[in-house]
């Protein structure tokens, strides 16, 4: 059990490994939509836990996993026993005995860890309270097909330190990019996260800063999942951490925006750059697709086969 790798954060994998997902990833795009048959893993089965909602995380891994000839299966803590407090530890032991792949999307952290510690197949984390390393590979895809190489760019966080702000920290150390994250005080991401990362990674509060010379601006939501009862206050909080024309006019010139969806217009971000002709945001999103697929791949190419 010990040897299986899982993706619980982008630093599961090297940052070779993580190149090589990428350049899998946009051969796959191609393949699929050429019409080549890609279904190399007949049998195979996914089982995806989902405790919070979602769109395209689960239409892409259920469609990716058709794709590959396998079968994907929708699991939700209202019809399992894990959402009626069955062990989680029990739980990984059960499923993994059953599917070839796990993916779950929950609250805390710690519960994909002691999935994957007590799983006999590789987990993926679809988003907890602290990552979303999936949504990080569709990102660094869509800015190698834009731009090449993102290794020595700037990137500019707005908004809250949330899951997606700390994966971009992983993906600053793993893809080799500087990061200046803006937020309003008190919502920083994880103060050791940052210590690990001070080297590439600086906190700033004002978005104006931050975003100056950027390359890439990326940002999300004000109140992710699990925090609607916050939704009014940190709308007051965050008015001046939204990406708009304005703060794009200090990136740099061809500077790409970003947003894993869903989106708010008006808030986070202006209606104006998500309604925009060029925007990168859709191929953003088709594109958990195919890195999830080459992820799954991987995944069970290293340790099923
Ligand atoms: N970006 C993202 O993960 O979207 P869903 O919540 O719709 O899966
Ligand atoms: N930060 C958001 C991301 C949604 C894909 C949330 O956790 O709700």
């Amino acid at each position: 059990m010990s040897d299986t790798r899982h993706f619980l954060t982008l630093l599961d994998f090297s940052p070779q490994e993580l190149q090589q997902l990428l350049r899998r990833s946009i051969e796959m795009k191609r393949a699929y939509r050429a019409g080549e048959d890609q279904r190399a893993f007949p049998g195979r089965v996914l089982a995806m836990f989902f405790a919070k909602s979602s769109t395209r995380t689960r239409i892409s891994f259920e469609a990716g996993m058709a794709q590959l000839g396998g079968h994907a299966m929708f699991l939700s803590a209202q019809d399992t026993q894990l959402g009626r407090g069955e062990p989680i530890e029990d739980s990984a032991k059960v499923i993994s005995s059953m599917a070839d792949l796990v993916m779950i999307r929950t609250f805390g952290h710690e519960i994909v860890e002691r999935f994957a510690e007590h799983s006999s197949v590789p987990v993926i984390n679809a988003l907890t309270d602290d990552y979303h390393p999936c949504q990080l590979l569709a990102d660094m895809q869509t800015w190698t097909e834009h731009r090449g190489s993102i290794a020595g760019k700037h990137v500019c966080w707005v908004g809250d330190g949330n899951n997606m702000c700390q994966s971009y920290i992983n993906a600053a150390r793993q893809f080799d990019f500087e990061l200046s994250i803006a937020c309003p005080p008190g919502f920083e991401p994880d103060s050791a996260l940052l210590r690990a990362n001070n080297d590439r990674v600086s906190i700033q509060h004002d978005p104006l800063t931050a975003a100056r010379g950027a390359d890439l601006v990326v940002t999300d939501v004000w109140a992710s999942m699990g925090q609607e009862k916050e939704q009014r206050e940190r709308a007051e909080l965050f008015a001046r951490y939204q990406v708009n024309g304005e703060l794009m006019s200090l990136a740099a010139s061809d500077a790409l925006y970003m947003h894993c969806l869903p989106a708010h217009r008006g808030e986070e971000i202006s209606a104006e750059l998500m309604n925009a002709a060029d925007t990168v945001i859709w191929d953003e999103a088709e594109n958990r697709l195919h890195a999830q697929k080459a992820l799954m791949e991987m995944l069970l190419l290293t340790n099923c086969a």
